[in-house]
């Protein structure tokens, strides 16, 4: 399995990741990626101690609980507000603690739906254990029939896995709700560009996106208000779609027919991929497709909605991950702002959030009128509400009750982890030492309606049920510094600011600047302070 991202976007910014000879074009192996986050926690010390040295291996939070009262030293007596939090394992530990941060993935908890099962023998296997257990049952003889439930990412690499082992694979994608991944090119673009990493690093792509986190400027009202520049941004994307399209080949054969994206790749999120295996789109069409869903799990067989019956020696179950957060009571959950089955939200919030997002509906349609004319898509259920996180980090609900001692990191979609891991570690470090200006409780509930129905309308299905928005990483990450007071511009203006492609190198530094800036800011503060004392000194001596 290889990364998604190239070389020089797939680490952070202070060490570069080292080519390998396994690797694929420029997209690296997962182990070269583990070895690389091993040596980079081992190499890392602060006060002392480096983070491997912090972690505690193979143990699992259960339980999350807030104290009411502040620890010592936490209430507003020492000037830092917040609640305590004890944090118990399965270890049997218990830790107490002011400041949380939570970074428990999007993609950590497997989600393995049910099925109607009728003595159903073979071996099931999730995704997340792919890597680890795939190989035992590649080498064995006793495999033959391998079938494949989903039609993004992990289904892909799971597919190309056991066809290149010489199985046969059957490949089960739901008939109804599925979008399929829009599968990007690793070695075309349409223009001088290497690979689309690179084009969608842009800052002229990423303005060419509906994009809420970017100010309103001239280039957001020429790209979305105005007929010539709509043009222009469908033209872009069109073209990139078009190379994406043409190196999949989709038409050269009924299976690979059903694979062709059915939404158009700009509103496409979770579901775009990389080509990024070699022989891809060979090894693809080997595999038999069935668009229906599943009407039972029975015996040595998967029977298809329409009848169908396959057999099957190996499930694996390509079907996602859930984001939920069971070590926190209901309570807390809410209050946190995270997403809580819907049945259980207040009257009183169901009714907020309504009304703000009934609001916030007009804002992003005035601002983005593609956004009201969305291609036919399929919307899934939802059992549960939205994060109500501001920036995705951070409560407006505990902000209110003047406490900043929890925040989220890692809760967004996106193909540039490290880049995104960077910039919220400093942001959220920078909220739990009050060190950050935030705006006040109702602007940020406003800023939540705001982004939470702009992803609906932005990713359809897709940002309605995951905090996506692939296309808008740049805008993220640079909204983020905005806040900090760090130079969000780091190509040296001009064309290289809309044309060169943003790699993680070109935010090398932003944690040394962030301290100058606090430097900087003490420094007023206390110069602003000897001023007052001074001038009321001098009054005294009148008086
Ligand atoms: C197969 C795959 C390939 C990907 N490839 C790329 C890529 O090429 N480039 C890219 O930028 N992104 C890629 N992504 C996305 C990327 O992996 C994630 O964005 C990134 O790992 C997020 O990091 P994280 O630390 O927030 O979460 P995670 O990496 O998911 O880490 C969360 C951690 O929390 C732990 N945890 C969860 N619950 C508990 C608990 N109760 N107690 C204790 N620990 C807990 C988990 O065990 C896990 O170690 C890929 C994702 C997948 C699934
Ligand atoms: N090599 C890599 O870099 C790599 C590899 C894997 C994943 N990733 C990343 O990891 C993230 C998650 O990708 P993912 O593929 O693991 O998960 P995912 O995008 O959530 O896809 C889950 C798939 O399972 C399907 N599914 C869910 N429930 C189902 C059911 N009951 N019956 C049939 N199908 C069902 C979904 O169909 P619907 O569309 O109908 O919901 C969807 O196709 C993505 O960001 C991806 O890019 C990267």
């Amino acid at each position: 399995m290889y990364s998604q991202s190239p070389l020089g976007m797939v680490e952070f910014s202070d060490i570069p990741m080292k080519p390998t000879p396994q690797q694929y074009k420029n997209y690296v192996p997962a182990d070269h990626v583990h070895e690389y986050l091993a040596s980079y926690t081992a190499t890392h010390i602060y006060n002392g101690k480096s983070i491997k040295d912090r972690i505690h291996l193979d143990t699992r939070v259960v339980s999350i609980q807030k104290l009411h009262s502040p620890l010592n030293g936490t209430g507003s007596s020492s000037g830092v507000r917040g609640s305590a939090w004890v944090v118990s394992t399965d270890c049997g530990q218990t830790m107490t603690c002011s400041k949380l941060m939570i970074a428990t993935g999007i993609t950590s908890r497997p989600y393995i739906p049910s099925f109607n099962t009728l003595d159903f023998t073979p071996p099931i296997l999730h995704t997340k254990d792919l890597a680890r257990l795939a190989p035992t049952f590649m080498e064995s003889e006793g495999v033959q029939n391998v079938i494949v439930i989903g039609g993004s990412k992990s289904a892909f690499d799971a597919v190309h896995m056991f066809i290149s082992a010489g199985k046969r694979v059957d490949w089960i994608i739901r008939d109804k709700g599925s979008e399929r991944v829009g599968m990007g090119a690793a070695e075309r673009a349409p223009v001088y560009y290497e690979n689309s990493h690179q084009i969608l690093s842009t800052r002229l792509m990423s303005k060419m996106s509906p994009c809420i986190f970017q100010p309103p400027d001239g280039w957001m009202r020429f790209f979305h208000q105005t007929k010539m520049g709509r043009w222009v941004t469908d033209t872009v994307w069109n073209t990139m779609q078009s190379a994406w399209l043409k190196a999949a080949t989709y038409d050269r054969n009924g299976d690979m027919s059903s694979l062709r994206p059915q939404l158009p790749m700009f509103w496409c999120s979770e579901n775009v991929g990389v080509s990024n295996s070699p022989n891809f789109w060979n090894t693809m069409s080997q595999a038999t497709v069935h668009r229906s869903s599943i009407d039972r799990l029975e015996n040595s067989s998967v029977v298809l909605a329409n009848t169908t019956t396959l057999p099957c020696d190996l499930l694996v179950m390509s079907t996602g991950w859930d984001i939920t957060f069971p070590f926190f009571t209901p309570a807390d959950a809410s209050s946190l702002g995270l997403p809580i089955p819907i049945a259980h939200q207040s009257l009183f919030d169901s009714k907020k959030w309504q009304t703000l997002e009934a609001a916030a509906d007009c804002t992003i349609l005035r601002m983005f009128p593609k956004l009201a004319t969305p291609p036919s898509f399929d919307r899934h259920p939802m059992n549960t509400t939205q994060f109500y996180v501001y920036r995705g980090m951070a409560s407006p609900q505990e902000a209110r009750g003047g406490d900043n001692s929890i925040v989220f990191l890692g809760q967004v979609g996106a193909a540039q982890s490290f880049k995104i891991a960077e910039t919220q570690s400093i942001w959220a470090a920078a909220y739990l030492t009050g060190k950050l200006r935030l705006p006040s409780v109702e602007e940020m509930e406003m800023d939540i309606s705001l982004t939470n129905v702009w992803r609906r309308r932005r990713y359809l299905s897709a940002g309605e049920r995951k905090p996506v928005f692939m296309h808008d990483e740049l805008a993220y990450v640079s909204m983020l510094l905005r806040d900090l007071g760090i130079n969000h511009r780091r190509k040296g203006g001009g064309l290289k600011e809309l044309f060169q492609p943003y790699s993680n190198k070109d935010y090398r530094g932003i944690l040394e600047e962030w301290r100058e800036i606090q430097k900087e800011r003490e420094q007023d503060e206390m110069e602003k302070k000897y001023e007052g004392s001074h001038t009321f000194s001098s009054r005294t001596a009148v008086v």
